[in-house]
């Protein structure tokens, strides 16, 4: 595919000998609109140099680059040389290009088989799976797929919560109120209210945190009754979640959670102490970060303990020992930032040169109408809960607008769940979000549905064509702007899919996508495209063709289904 960014580079640094490729390239801006070019160059930065005004060598250059075949028009607007790209030319470059590459339209292998570790999801054993880690599971499945399609080797992990405190406290509610039948039939609703009843009746008794302190203890120390009811919720716990993951379609490489590290721990808290940055303190032990201006990261408990940061630290070091990433990246809601910079920097002054390919990438939180949604008190939505719904809204949707539709469930399940994850991936992903199931589940605006809409709508204006597809057309016939507004965002693609990877942030995708659509159905509704003119007929389908395959890719590198008829 042509770059027009670098062919002007190359064209203006034959002309101007005292600048590289490089230095113009890093000129040369986008317009603020299309009246003033494709791209434009300034020319401050060569007065100097040249000791003439900007504009006057605005215009030598263009004097100079006349007749370019690339360009329908390089004109100077004062100290700017603004080019035209020739829309023939970009048409063809364009779809010729994604013609070729099909699915693989966008894909580069800039990560040349590196490892990225992503944690991503980490729900709690015996707790409600809730909308925060969805969200960590929507957007790490995301960058899972995305850091793929750029030659990384992504290795998804799912840092199970399935160590702690709070164990001890199931288990010494269970002990006290439980009932074998309940919890198997419903077993996070009720290991989750024995956990409710445990933190209510402890405020009356405080002895029973000492009696939940002690059980976990016992856990540690692998006493066989603990572990066996343990491992009891946990696999409860994962079959629930694994229901989860196969409505999102999600999976991982790894389930490696906290319990994993229990017996690669003590030989962490061997290196932190021989680095002397292990301090008791008041009979625990921690890392002191009062330089850092933060507190400091606890270790070891008073009772002997370990905690969420010392199995992170040991986990980072594991995860570096046998993955040797490039990158490891966490995805958490923001209120674990101080956690993650704690611990983060203990590995840091344990003398890794490796800490900082550790990122903590955070995200917003996530409410709904009636407020925060919160663990201890009971009032969650629960996901498996939300996404049943989310399907069921999609089915009466299909009833209503496409009772004759094949697989409609199959079609609600697709559009459902993908307008869940398109919820949780539509804004930068620091932003709290509110849930609104109307709004999540329209058809217009930006949605889920709208999107694959248009995928659909596309698909289907291809099966009615009956036609086969080339690229051998005549490009001149995609010239006119609503067809230009769509080859633009085509052409953006790529570079947002890299720009997606290097913020870790999937919204980029689902905004380009989005616009993409919104263009593809001005341009459908003003360009007819099963014409009678065959050579018309045929570079429409092309584009239509085009359009259908990126916005496949990019739901597919969101994580969304996109069928092909809805
Ligand atoms: N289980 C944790 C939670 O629910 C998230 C774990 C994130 N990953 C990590 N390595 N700390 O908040």
């Amino acid at each position: 595919m042509i770059d027009f960014k670098k062919e002007i580079s190359k064209l203006v640094s034959n002309q101007v000998e005292s600048l590289s490729h490089g230095e113009v390239e890093e000129l040369i801006e986008i317009p603020p609109n299309y009246n003033m070019g494709d791209y434009a160059m300034p020319c401050f930065k060569l007065a100097k140099a040249f000791r003439k005004s900007p504009n006057v060598i605005a215009n030598e250059i263009v004097e100079d680059l006349k007749g370019n075949e690339l360009f329908e028009k390089i004109e100077n607007a004062g100290p700017y040389v603004n080019f035209f790209v020739n829309k023939e030319v970009f048409a063809q470059t364009v779809l010729e290009e994604i013609f070729t590459k099909k699915e693989k339209y966008g894909s580069q292998n800039i990560g040349q088989n590196q490892n990225v570790v992503i944690d991503y999801s980490a729900p709690n054993i015996a707790k409600p799976f809730h909308v925060g880690h969805l969200r960590s599971t929507v957007i790490g499945n995301s960058l899972y797929k995305i850091y793929e399609f750029l030659g990384y080797n992504s290795v998804g992990v799912n840092h199970l919560g399935d160590w702690g405190t709070q164990f001890g406290k199931m288990i010494c509610a269970y002990k006290k109120w439980g009932n074998d039948e309940e919890i198997e039939k419903e077993p996070i609703k009720t290991l989750h209210y024995l956990y409710v009843k445990f933190h209510d009746e402890a405020e009356k008794k405080p002895e029973l945190e000492d009696e939940g302190r002690l059980w976990f203890k016992k856990l540690e120390e692998g006493d066989e009754e603990a572990i066996k009811l343990w491992k009891w919720f946990a696999d409860l716990s994962l079959r629930e979640f694994n229901r989860i993951y196969d409505l999102l379609k999600v999976k991982f490489d790894h389930y490696t959670g906290e319990s994993f590290y229990n017996d690669k721990m003590d030989r962490v808290v061997e290196m932190i102490k021989e680095k002397g940055i292990l301090k008791e303190s008041e009979g625990a032990y921690i890392v002191n970060l009062e330089k850092y201006d933060m507190p400091p990261c606890l270790i070891i408990k008073k009772d002997g303990t370990t905690i969420y940061a010392t199995r992170d630290i040991t986990a980072a070091i594991y995860r570096k020992d046998t993955f040797n990433f490039a990158k490891c990246l966490y995805l958490t809601d923001y209120s674990q930032n101080l956690h993650f910079a704690q611990w983060m920097k203990v590995i840091e002054l344990m003398g890794f040169d490796w800490a900082n390919q550790l990122e903590h990438a955070p995200f917003g939180r996530v409410s709904t109408e009636q407020g925060r949604l919160q663990t201890r008190k009971g009032n969650v939505i629960l996901l498996d809960e939300l996404l049943d719904k989310a399907i069921e809204k999609a089915g009466s949707l299909i009833e209503e607008k496409n009772p004759n539709l094949k697989d409609k469930e199959e079609v609600a399940r697709k559009v459902g769940i993908g307008a869940v994850i398109y919820n949780d991936l539509s804004n930068n992903k620091i932003k709290d979000i509110v849930f609104n199931w109307d709004r999540m589940l329209s058809f217009d605006g930006e949605t889920g549905p709208y999107v694959q809409y248009a995928h659909a709508r596309a698909n289907s204006v291809l099966e009615k064509a009956q036609f086969d597809i080339s690229a051998d057309v005549d490009y001149s016939l995609l010239t006119n702007e609503d067809t230009v507004e769509v080859i633009r965002l085509l052409e953006g693609f790529p570079q947002v899919v890299v720009a997606a990877m290097e913020k870790n942030e999937p919204s980029l995708i689902t905004r380009h996508i989005t616009d993409l659509a919104q263009a593809f159905n001005k341009f459908y509704h003003e360009c007819p495209i099963l014409v009678d003119e065959e050579e018309l007929k045929k570079a429409r389908l092309l584009l239509v063709f085009a359009v259908k395959n990126t916005i496949k890719v990019g739901l597919g590198l969101l994580g969304i289904e996109a069928p092909e008829k809805m």
